[in-house]
Order: structure tokens, then sequence, then C-alpha cells
């Protein structure tokens, strides 16, 4: 059986913890039951042991079911979402190990318990929640139950991932973030993230390069993904309606209502950056499948 996960954007600027877009960029791995070991291929040698967080996921699912942990074969087939680079590899990793788990051992769980599941291992919701049901969503926790909800996504958007030749650990990018914030600062983002609905379903790039603004996060983490102000400057050159952090880095995401966007900031950044890697992204509706 094998199972295909799309890769995420999460946070989308203002709705820190919250907001997550699923991209088509596939990891798919396949999980043969009823082995007598663990084994784990296609992978750095390092994770293939109890500690990989797909099998780890696979276990707290049949644990949820009251059921014993059991070995299983994964093999990793492809990897397209790059690692420690914002774009959910970890949220993929977990929603496939659930996934699989629900599927091979007829645990008939529901998505959004597989939701609760999946984000009680990764610790938010907003990379598991596009992950799992594709598209453009919002997430929250309420106590240990996870709740998400799907928007729509106009199609006169464009998206860009400027993706660093350096990774960015989501703890140390979590870990510069003040535990306070103002009542200012708050209000700012609440009032951004409603209008950044608003913009993403409407396709609106006036309101958009408003509804992209964000005072919780992004101004302490710029700083970790160096080069981040000449990426700016250039996307704003090609006609970028907004640049925001994907996830928590290293990757830029940037939103233009132009079709050769891409190409023009790869042409660009190819000067600057010629090690960075410029991709252009479709939003994947489906989340996460069981694939023949
Ligand atoms: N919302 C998370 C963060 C995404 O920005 O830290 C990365 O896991």
């Amino acid at each position: 059986m094998k199972v295909r996960v799309p890769a995420s954007s999460a946070n989308l600027g203002p709705g820190f913890d919250c907001f997550g877009i699923a991209w088509k960029l596939y990891n798919e791995i396949e999980f043969i039951p009823d082995v007598s070991s663990l084994k784990i291929t296609g992978c750095p040698a390092d994770y293939q042991n109890e500690n990989n967080l797909c099998y780890r996921a696979y276990c707290a699912a049949l644990n949820y079911c009251e059921l014993p942990e059991k070995p299983v074969e994964i093999n990793f087939l492809k990897n397209e979402i790059p690692i420690s680079r914002g774009l959910g590899s970890s949220a993929a990793l977990i929603v496939s190990g659930v996934t699989a788990a629900n599927e091979l051992n007829n645990l008939k769980l529901s998505k959004n318990e597989l939701l609760s599941i999946a984000t009680e291992i990764e610790g938010h919701p907003d990379n598991i929640a596009p992950a799992l049901f594709g598209g453009f969503t919002a997430s929250a926790m309420d106590k240990a139950l996870a709740l998400s909800v799907s928007y729509p996504l106009s199609s006169k958007l464009h998206f860009t991932a400027i993706i660093p030749d350096f990774e960015l650990s989501t703890e140390l990018s979590r870990s510069v973030l003040p535990d306070m914030v103002s009542k200012s600062d708050a209000v700012f983002n609440i009032s951004r993230s409603a209008l950044l609905i608003k913009a993403l379903e409407d396709g609106n790039f006036v309101l958009l390069s408003t509804a992209l603004q964000d005072k919780l996060h992004q101004k302490y983490r710029f700083r970790l993904i160096d080069g981040f102000d000449e990426v700016k400057e250039c996307a704003m050159r090609c006609g970028a309606a907004g640049i925001c952090i994907s996830g928590a880095g290293s990757t830029l995401l940037c939103i233009s209502d132009c079709e050769t966007f891409t190409d023009e900031m790869r042409a660009e950044m190819h000067k600057i950056f010629p090690n960075w890697s410029i991709i252009s992204l479709q939003c994947d509706s489906d989340g996460a499948a069981i694939i023949k």
C-alpha cells in the first residue's frame, strides 16, 4: 500500500500556527504490513529506526485505538518535499504514518481523528491540516481536539517558492519568538488574517499586499534567513503582491498575478543566489491519498 502526501506552507503571513496551503509537491511512501521486524528504506540511515517520525505516527494511530505497536516495512519511494525548509516535510511524514496505519489495520478513524492524532505529534495543526485535507485550511486546537476548515483559493493567484540552499530548524525558528505580544500586535494580526481569507478567495491583489502583513513572528525570523532583504527587493521588482515566510522557513513564498513571475524571479535570483531553487507551486486539493 502506498500513500502520497503533499507539501504545505503554514502561516501565510498573519495566520501564525493557523493557516496552511497544500502543494502539488509530493512524497510517496510504501507500507508493507505483517513483517517480523521494522524495516525502513529510502531515507538517511539515522532515520531508519523506531524513532522515525513516520513510524512513530503509525504507532500513535494504533495506540489511539488501544492496539499494540506492530512492525511494518516503510519504503520512502519519492521525496520531493525539501527537508527543514518550511514546506511541511515533517507533517507529511506524520500524516503518511497515521493514514497508513488507519488503512492497513482497518482502524476506521475519521480524517478529523487523524488530524488530532497527527497534531499531537507535530505540536501545531497548520501543516497537518493541509497535508491531510488538501487546499487552503485554517486550523485550531480546542484542548486536545484539532479542528480545521477549508477556504477557496482564487485561480488568479500564482505562488512561487524561493527555497534557500540552507536549512532552518523549526525549533530554532520558534525559539526566537517572544512569549508575550502586545494587544495592538494581536489586533493587527487578527484583522489581516480575516482580510487574507477574502483576498485569497477573490484573488484581490490590492487587498493581498495589506492582508499578508504580520507582526507576530516574521520580524523575528527574517534575520535567520540570510539574503531576505535582497530577495524581497527582487520579488517586489518582479511584481509580487507580497512575500511571506513559508512556515518556519527557510523558504520564502511569493504571491503574484503574473504567470511569468516564477521565470522572471528565477532569472533574477540566479544572479544573486545561484544555488537557491525557485519553483512554481500549484495548490493540491486532495491531501493525503492512498495510491496504486
Ligand atoms: N506554524 C509553525 C511555525 C509552522 O511557524 O513555527 C512550522 O512548523
